[in-house]
């Protein structure tokens, strides 16, 4: 790249304007964004999986019309997001087979089980409360389509939250057997939540350029420390035990200490080694393939509607 037109764009994100998609960029510039839009549409749309496994099973008809509500909702955040990854010039045929084949990540979460009901509770307050303080700054992120798709996003993942807490509440104020449920729910999803930040700073490989781009606003460990920092009081209302023996909070840093989490663990289920990769990637692969039909439906109906228009 011609270094007075790299100079010019950085100072366009320096004076905080957003790029769009006609504009000029640095290669690398597309590319991360590629990778991190996508890897986010991917993680909206795996992540319908974990849940999806209790819409048949929730114990009332409410719970099970808000659960199913919030499962489109994650759907809706999918296409939103392809839809701005779009506009870099890849497809969203491209990016779903690099998906489907393993060439992109999705978001190491949701190679986890639901195992119980209180998993639903704790997904939407530990795993859409993550996300959230991750997406909230996105909004302001450099490239104007990421930005404006982070905003409906951010709206419907603060309510997807709360409908957690709500089922948590539920559980924690519930039978004692409701309460262990509860209880095993956090115990499992603590650390898993805690990884979705990323890697620690010295191994995130990425952050450095990705600031100073504007692509993301925070290192992955401030945010962390902010899930956790908004977290603790949350789990204290609700009568539960973050399940870390060194966690406690900190006068001097203002912040509370806590166990980082166990990061080959980390790295392996990003490697596609988690309990459920293998089932996760089986479940989109056999979705794309039993639907085949629609979209060749879809095209030969295309093509005949052209054909008449030439004739
Ligand atoms: N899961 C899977 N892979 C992860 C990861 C995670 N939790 N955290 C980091 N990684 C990967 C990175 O993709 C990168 O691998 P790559 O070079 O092969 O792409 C590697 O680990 C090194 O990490 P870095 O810190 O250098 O990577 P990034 O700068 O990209 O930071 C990130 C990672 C903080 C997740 C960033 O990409 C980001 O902010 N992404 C946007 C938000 C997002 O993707 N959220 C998904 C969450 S779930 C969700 O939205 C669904 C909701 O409905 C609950």
């Amino acid at each position: 790249d011609d270094p007075a037109q790299l100079a010019a764009f950085q100072a366009r994100i320096d004076a905080d304007e957003k790029i769009e998609p006609k504009d000029w960029m640095p290669e690398g510039y597309r590319k991360t964004l590629i990778r991190q839009i996508g890897q986010h549409a991917h993680s909206e749309i795996v992540g319908q999986l974990p849940e999806g496994n209790w819409i048949t099973r929730a114990p009332t008809l409410e719970r099970k019309a808000i659960l199913l509500a919030k499962v489109q909702d994650e759907a809706g955040h999918g296409l939103y997001l392809y839809c701005a990854a779009e506009t870099l010039g890849v497809s969203r045929d491209e990016l779903t087979e690099m998906l489907l084949d393993g060439r992109m990540k999705y978001s190491s979460i949701f190679n986890y089980p639901t195992l119980t009901w209180a998993d639903m509770g704790a997904v939407g307050w530990l795993v859409d409360g993550a996300a959230i303080m991750n997406q909230v700054p996105l909004q302001r992120t450099s490239y104007g389509p990421y930005a404006r798709a982070m905003v409906r996003i951010c709206k419907e993942e603060s309510f997807h939250q709360r409908q957690g807490y709500a089922v948590m509440m539920k559980m924690a104020q519930g039978t004692p057997a409701q309460k262990r449920m509860a209880q095993d729910a956090l115990n499992r999803m603590w650390y898993p939540s805690l990884m979705m930040f990323g890697p620690s700073d010295k191994d995130s490989v990425h952050s450095a350029q990705s600031m100073a781009w504007k692509i993301k606003m925070n290192t992955n460990d401030e945010l962390r420390q902010k899930f956790v920092d908004q977290t603790v009081p949350q789990a204290e209302y609700l009568g539960l035990t973050v399940p870390d023996e060194n966690l406690r909070w900190n006068e001097e840093r203002g912040h509370y200490d806590f166990s980082e989490p166990d990061w080959s663990e980390f790295f392996d289920v990003i490697q596609g080694n988690g309990p459920c990769n293998v089932d996760r990637l089986e479940a989109r692969n056999k979705a794309w393939d039993d639907n085949a039909w629609v979209r060749e439906g879809l095209l030969a109906h295309g093509r005949k509607k052209q054909q008449a228009k030439v004739a």
